[in-house]
């Protein structure tokens, strides 16, 4: 625990292509690694154990640890550099105390990627600000992350097809790190997608303000990958992706208070590409409302993955003019050709829709299409109300088994028939109209 923590911030390296500032302040970038000290060197361990369980609570954060008439931060402010080329940063380079017990860790004004893609070090095309293997710290204060994203988006191969696919950076990244806590940020513009919690256990997101616009591509919110434990609460999101997507390698995901829009909504998947196994388990979403977004709440897999989606459930959902409010998609396909049929797939049971209500913008409101092969079971709905403008709201389903109880509308007797044929009308649409753009 203790060389773990030792070794946390040290790792605290921000890669900063260009920084501009408008906090006035007259701090200057310097890449002095002979300055390099240790921070956090006098943790005991215990300190830290008590960091991280804290951390693994639930909604409320009332230990001094957490609190803002403890913190002895220093900010962390960047002035204006004209140069373009990568800034190593550490936070020693700003008075970071680094005693085990005071947090500093401050983002204040705006911290602005260079915006032209020519720019970017072709080493590093996926990332802007990295937070690699922290334990047990705090980013928080107010300020703002833009990435800039203007011209990486024209230049994507979603928006200029006679472009070559190729990568863009994630603004923010928090990489194999545990116990973490972000709070009270905006991210916008973002390259790519805007904020990755990837490899890490015991994350709490608050207070996070994402934006970008409905037509920017690949933008996703918050994307979490081979990560447990993590908690994003009181967000709002609004994207040309997913606000929230959640991927391989993923377990107890919490995620409360999220408004989302415009956007894709919040997405399970995409799992299973090039017959990849995938897992996704407790997933929960309480209390959100989706605006203007083209789906709701989402699992999508490719056709020929393994593995399996369980132990998921959204309630309290509010949804306004949701294309597909909700969606499982076993055949999902994006890419710029046709995707084959196979026969395995991920697994997807265990998912249960309580209170979802307000209004779909296509008549497909529920929609449940999964694997012939590998059926989806035991699929919940309760409390359900969704209803397009012209009252034409229906539920399909494909090899879908479950059950619904309470007030369910549209109706949803679909779900108890068990008959895993008749498909093949609604796979042969499917594949028509694949060409939906997203990662
Ligand atoms: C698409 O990209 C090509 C090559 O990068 C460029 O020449 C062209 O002007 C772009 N088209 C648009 C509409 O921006
Ligand atoms: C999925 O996650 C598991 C567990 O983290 C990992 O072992 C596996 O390599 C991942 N699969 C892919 C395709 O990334
Ligand atoms: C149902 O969800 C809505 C939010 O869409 C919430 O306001 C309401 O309190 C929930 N009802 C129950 C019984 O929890
Ligand atoms: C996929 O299966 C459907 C019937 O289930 C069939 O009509 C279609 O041609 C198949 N597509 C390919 C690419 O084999």
């Amino acid at each position: 625990m203790k060389t773990r923590a030792t070794q946390s911030l040290t790792k605290f390296v921000v890669l900063l292509l260009a920084v501009l500032a408008k906090t006035g302040a007259d701090y200057r970038a310097t890449s002095g690694e002979d300055h390099i000290r240790r921070p956090w060197r006098g943790s005991d361990g215990e300190e830290e154990q008590r960091v991280v369980e804290e951390a693994a609570g639930d909604e409320h954060d009332h230990h001094p640890w957490w609190d803002d008439e403890n913190d002895h931060l220093k900010a962390l402010m960047l002035w204006g550099s004209e140069r373009v080329g990568r800034i190593p940063v550490n936070v020693d380079s700003f008075d970071a105390v680094g005693d085990g017990v005071a947090d500093d860790t401050r983002v204040q004004g705006t911290i602005i990627a260079p915006e032209e893609p020519k720019q970017w070090d072709p080493k590093n095309p996926r990332a802007w600000l990295v937070f690699s293997k922290l334990t047990g710290i705090r980013i928080q204060g107010g300020g703002t992350i833009d990435g800039s994203g203007t011209k990486w988006w024209a230049s994507s191969c979603k928006i200029n097809k006679t472009n070559p696919c190729r990568e863009a950076p994630t603004a923010f990244s928090i990489d194999s790190s545990s116990g973490v806590r972000i709070r009270d940020l905006t991210i916008q513009n973002a390259q790519q997608m805007h904020f990755t919690i990837s490899r890490s256990d015991t994350i709490r997101v608050s207070g996070v303000r994402i934006r970008s616009p409905r037509d920017s591509p690949n933008t996703d919110g918050i994307h979490i990958s081979d990560s447990t434990n993590i908690a994003i609460q009181n967000c709002r999101i609004g994207t040309g992706d997913d606000c929230i997507s959640i991927v391989n390698g993923s377990s107890t995901i919490k995620m409360k208070n999220i408004d989302c829009g415009p956007g894709h909504g919040i997405s399970i998947g995409s799992l299973g590409k090039d017959n990849t196994a995938a897992t996704v388990t407790g997933v929960v979403l309480d209390t959100a409302t989706l605006t203007e977004t083209s789906n709701g709440l989402r699992i999508k897999t490719w056709q020929g993955g393994s593995g399996y989606v369980k132990s998921v459930r959204f309630e309290n959902v509010k949804m306004n003019d949701v294309e597909n409010p909700i969606i499982i998609d076993q055949f999902y396909c994006d890419s710029m050709t046709r995707c084959k049929n196979q026969t395995s797939a991920v697994k997807i049971s265990q998912v249960m829709y309580k209170n979802i209500s307000g209004t779909s913008r296509s008549p497909s409101a529920m929609k449940f299409a999964c694997s012939d092969t590998v059926p989806c079971s035991n699929i919940v709905l309760n409390n359900i109300n969704l209803e397009t403008e012209n009252g034409n709201a229906e539920t399909f389903c494909n090899c879908a088994m479950g059950f619904d109880y309470g007030f369910v509308r549209p109706a949803a007797d679909c779900l108890k028939n068990t008959a895993c044929d008749g498909s093949r009308d609604y796979k042969q649409k499917e594949t028509r109209k694949i060409l939906h753009t997203e990662l």
